[in-house]
Parts: C-alpha cells; structure tokens; sequence
C-alpha cells in the first residue's frame, strides 16, 4: 500500500470559493471561483457571498477532484476552514464538509485560516526553500496584519497587530477614495509602479509590534479633499504618483515594525503571507533587506497569497499526521484566532 495522503480541502471563509486537493505535501489542484457580484457594491456583502459559496461548492469541488485526476474514495480526509472570516460564509463551507466526511466515513479536519496563511509556505512549490522553525511571518491581508513567531506548525505567538484596520482595508478604503473599484489593493500596487512617491502622508506612532491604518486612511482622505477643491481634476492628473506615495507610506510602517521585530527576537527568517504579501513594493522590499541585513526571506507564490484551499489543505496534511481529527460537533468560529 502506498504512503501516499490525499486530503480534499475548502476554503470559503470569505468571497472566494474554493477547493484543493493535496497529496502529501503537493498540490494536484487549486480550483478558486472568485464572486464578481460584490464589485458594484465596493466591498463584501455577507449576505450575497454566503449565497454565492452555496452556487459555487459543488462545482468547485467536482473541478478540484477532476483536476487532480482522483476519485473521493481514493480521499483519506476532508478538511475545511473553520473560521475566521464570515459566519454565513464559513458555515456553507463547514457544512459541506462534514457532510462528505460524514458520507465517505473518513476524517474531518478543521482549519484556523490564519495559521494556513502562513503554513502555506511548506507546500512543495510555494517557494524555493521551505522555512525552518522558528521564523517570522507578517501575516497581511483584508481583515488582519500581524506579526507572529512560528516555532512549530501549530506553535504560534501573535508578536503584534493592527489596533483599528487591517493593511488590506486601508489599500481597499483609499481605492475607493480615489473611485476605483473593489478589491483595490491590486489596482493600486500596480498604478504605483507607474508613479512616484512625491505626496507625503504621516505614519502612525504605534508602540511595540503594533499597527494601526485608521489614520492614514483619514489623512489620505483629507489630502484629495483639500486638492480636489483646489484642482477638481487632481486624482486622474495625479492618480499614479498618488497610489506611489501610497504604496510607499504603506510599505515603510510594515518594513519599520519588521525590523524592530527582527531585532527583539534576534530571528533573521522573515515570511510574509496573506492577500497583501502580493503586493510589489512590499516583495521587493523583503529582497532588498535579505540583501542588506542577512536575513532570510520568504516570499510565497502568487496564487497562495490571495485566499486559496491549496493553504487549508497543506495545513490539513500537517493536522492529519498528528491525529488532530475533528469530531462531526465541531462549527465555524468567525473570530478564531491565529494563536488559538
Ligand atoms: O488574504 P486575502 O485574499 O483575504 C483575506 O483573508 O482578507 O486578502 C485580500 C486583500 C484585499 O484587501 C486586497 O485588496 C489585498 O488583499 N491585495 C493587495 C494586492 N493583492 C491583493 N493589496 C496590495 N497589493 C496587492 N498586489
Ligand atoms: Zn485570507
């Protein structure tokens, strides 16, 4: 009999559906159906992606199976996302789950989307090398930014995090500002690389590890109000030196909290993970302080930074090997916490 662990995964804690299938420690498919609806309204409505994941989960989980080319009995697992994110949401993807592992008579594992994030990078092909404990991961994304120690796949410390918004929302809350569409993040990381950071926006005093983006988001606010007053064509005359600046600001305060974190634990193995860790500026900033300070960085393939099963299933397979099952009594949990 081969050693070999299949293990099907879900993810659908917030307005992606999704569904991977793992063998080991490698992903056979990565199936993401993403929800176009919530662009009209300028951010998630809860209401409309629970609905959207009930459409989409079957279909996603029949493409991930046929993508990876295995049957469901061939499956030794089913793992899901437990939380956090939307209750109606995760519930669709819980749901489903227990259902199958109930069906086919094998384990359920739940799974905290936090830590997945960051386990992601002990898929096979995330990256190059495969981080070694203990390391350090900023953890960036649209409902979190933090700075956790990892000292075991299921050891994790919450160094820092944000006190108001996530990094993710203020890229998204300035897009809007500037009246580009939902999810804006992407659209202004890539006006940036047309731009220069000429505008200047105060960083937040923070103590210890800390974020906070409520006030640069404010501070963005206020400065297009006042130049739209004095030139009511300034953000598309200005729009890419705008999104620079931005993207520049941005890139500093998590770079500075980086470095200080580095610095009081003495850890130079620094990962980055989350929808945000796409970002451009970001990455090239973490090359340029592997470069510059010896550490070692890890920066995680593209399509593992946005919300993706392929993160839940590795942290599945990690789960499986220590018989950390869950029984059919578990539910979702919208606030689990990364530490939990
Ligand atoms: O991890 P994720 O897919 O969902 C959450 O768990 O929140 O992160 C989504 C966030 C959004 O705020 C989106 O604007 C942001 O990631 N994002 C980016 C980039 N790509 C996605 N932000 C900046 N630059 C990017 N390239
Ligand atoms: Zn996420």
């Amino acid at each position: 009999m081969s050693d070999n662990v299949y293990i099907l995964a879900i993810e659908s804690s917030c307005d992606d559906t999704s569904a991977a299938v793992i063998c080991n420690e490698q992903i056979l498919s990565n199936i993401v159906a993403n929800q176009d609806i919530h662009a009209q309204y300028g951010g998630v409505v809860p209401e409309l992606a629970s609905r959207a994941h009930q459409q989409n989960i079957v279909p996603v989980v029949a493409a991930a199976l046929k993508k990876a080319n295995i049957s469901k009995e061939q499956l030794h697992a089913i793992a899901f996302t437990q939380g956090p994110g939307l209750m109606g949401s995760l519930l669709v993807g819980a749901s489903f789950a227990k259902s199958m592992a109930l069906g086919l008579n094998i384990p359920l594992l739940a799974i905290n989307h936090m830590q997945a994030h960051i386990l992601a990078h002990f898929i096979d092909d995330a990256n190059d090398k495969k981080p070694t404990f203990p390391f350090i991961c900023l953890t960036i994304s649209g409902g979190h930014t933090q700075i956790i120690k990892i000292s075991d796949y299921f050891t994790m410390e919450v160094l820092g995090e944000t006190i108001d918004d996530a990094v993710g929302e203020a890229y998204d809350k300035t897009a809007k500002i500037l009246g580009l569409p939902y999810p804006g993040g992407p659209l202004i990381d890539k006006y940036a690389q047309l731009g220069k950071p000429v505008f200047k926006f105060t960083k937040p005093k923070v103590k210890e590890h800390h974020f906070s983006f409520s006030g640069l988001k404010t501070g963005i606010l206020y400065f297009i109000q006042k130049q739209t007053k004095l030139n009511s064509n300034f953000v598309k005359e200005h729009l890419h030196d705008i999104c620079a600046s931005v993207q520049n600001t941005i890139a500093e305060i998590l770079m500075d909290k980086l470095k200080k974190a580095v610095a009081s634990t003495d850890i130079k193995q620094v990962a980055i993970a989350g929808g945000v860790s796409a970002n451009s500026e970001i990455r090239n900033r973490l090359l340029q302080a592997q470069k510059h300070f010896g550490w070692t960085c890890y920066i995680p393939k593209f399509e593992y930074t946005t919300d993706n099963a392929a993160m839940i299933a590795i942290t599945a397979y990690q789960k499986y090997k220590l018989g950390n099952y869950s029984s059919q009594a578990v539910t979702a949990n919208s606030r689990l916490k990364v530490d939990a």
